[in-house]
């Protein structure tokens, strides 16, 4: 029997991700450290005295408040749901189903598969040589603006990610002015590594949208959370997509807490900046191995062969992502700013000196 399932899905790769157990792990971008003990004990008790039998606020608005309050953006703007993944489908949902999505390529997988599994049409504008993003191109890829009702979502990763380079604001707000017929979506995953951030061109322009997430820097990707900065009115129409009551009472509680006590991010920050200029520095003394400068809490690496680079750091106890099936990226492997002891034994198993 056939089954009723679009094509779209059936022919649609599974999430390229392989799960590997290893004593240090380098592969996911992940917070070094977990959420601080005595966070988790705050959790735990405010959890233990809440209503686990109500259902929780319809669309995260305490939540929703605190974290405006925290990225100084209004709340009617924030739209929370549980990771910001969640959010790469709804914007297509929003306003491309049945239209178009642009984005640049290598990138995160995501926005291209969930293009796919959602029937829009897909471009995909390479970076250049060096990994910087080719402001011109994207914008012709945009096309001419018919004007008539929503064309797509284009997608720009901020830092970028897989090679943590960085494009520059006055060439984000070329963009923003050359496409008022589309959403653009700074994806900002990375942003609290970063030097600056787009808020600003989101507040001048209702039809660019920031993705944001406690994965990463907050130290709570086994949480899930993550949310959209917008406009008034794109998180009015976007909430409408998002599943009513679908921030749980634990995921709230939790980024309540960790939004009390901001202070443990910035000194995570602090230290995966300075370890992220330590192992780029040693890296640059490997023979054969090229690093990228980046501006997040990883690394990506161009070795000779990524398979043989892999395969030798896993035998060591050291698991770092492959990254050499992306376009442009032959040899190149990521690994995420770990502590500073894990940082170390990549370095010894990499062969270079601590
Ligand atoms: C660029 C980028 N966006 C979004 C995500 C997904 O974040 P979340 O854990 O909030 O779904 C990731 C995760 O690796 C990422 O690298």
């Amino acid at each position: 029997m056939t089954l009723p399932i679009r094509p779209a899905v059936l022919n649609s790769p599974d999430y390229p991700f392989i799960p590997v157990n290893a004593p240090i792990k380098l592969d996911q971008n992940e917070s070094f450290a977990d959420f601080p003990d005595e966070l988790k004990a705050i959790a735990l008790e405010r959890l233990r005295h809440a209503p686990w039998h109500r259902y929780t606020d319809l669309n995260a608005e305490a939540l929703s408040e605190a974290i405006a309050a925290h990225d100084a953006w209004p709340a009617a703007g924030t739209v929370v749901t549980t990771g910001s993944n969640v959010l790469i489908a709804l914007l297509i949902q929003l306003c491309a189903l049945g239209g178009r999505v642009v984005t640049v390529t290598p990138n995160f997988a995501l926005y291209a598969l969930d293009a796919k599994l959602l029937g829009a049409a897909l471009t995909e504008v390479p970076l250049r040589a060096d990994t910087s993003l080719d402001m011109d191109a994207v914008i012709e890829a945009l096309g001419p603006s018919t004007g008539d009702g929503p064309t797509g979502v284009i997608y720009i990763p901020r830092p970028h990610a897989p090679t943590g380079s960085l494009c520059a604001l006055h060439e984000l707000e070329r963009l923003a002015q050359a496409c008022p017929g589309w959403l653009l979506v700074v994806d900002e995953a990375y942003h609290q590594f970063a030097p600056d951030d787009a808020r600003d061109l989101a507040r001048r322009h209702a039809h660019v949208v920031l993705l944001r997430t406690f994965s990463k820097a907050w130290g709570l990707a086994g949480v899930r959370l993550g949310y959209a900065l917008a406009s008034d009115a794109v998180a009015r129409q976007l909430r409408k997509l998002v599943p009513p009551f679908g921030v749980s009472l634990m995921q709230t509680v939790c980024a309540q807490v960790a939004l009390e006590h901001p202070g443990y991010v910035r000194e995570r920050v602090a230290i995966t900046l300075r370890e992220r200029d330590r192992l780029a520095n040693a890296l640059r003394t490997h023979p054969t191995w090229q690093v990228l400068p980046s501006h997040a809490n990883f690394l990506l690496i161009r070795t000779p062969d990524a398979a043989a680079a892999h395969a030798d750091l896993l035998a060591q106890g050291v698991l770092v992502r492959r990254q050499d099936s992306l376009h442009g990226l032959r040899g190149c492997i990521r690994v995420t700013v770990g502590t500073v002891a894990e940082n170390s034994a990549f370095l010894r198993a990499a062969g270079v000196s601590v």
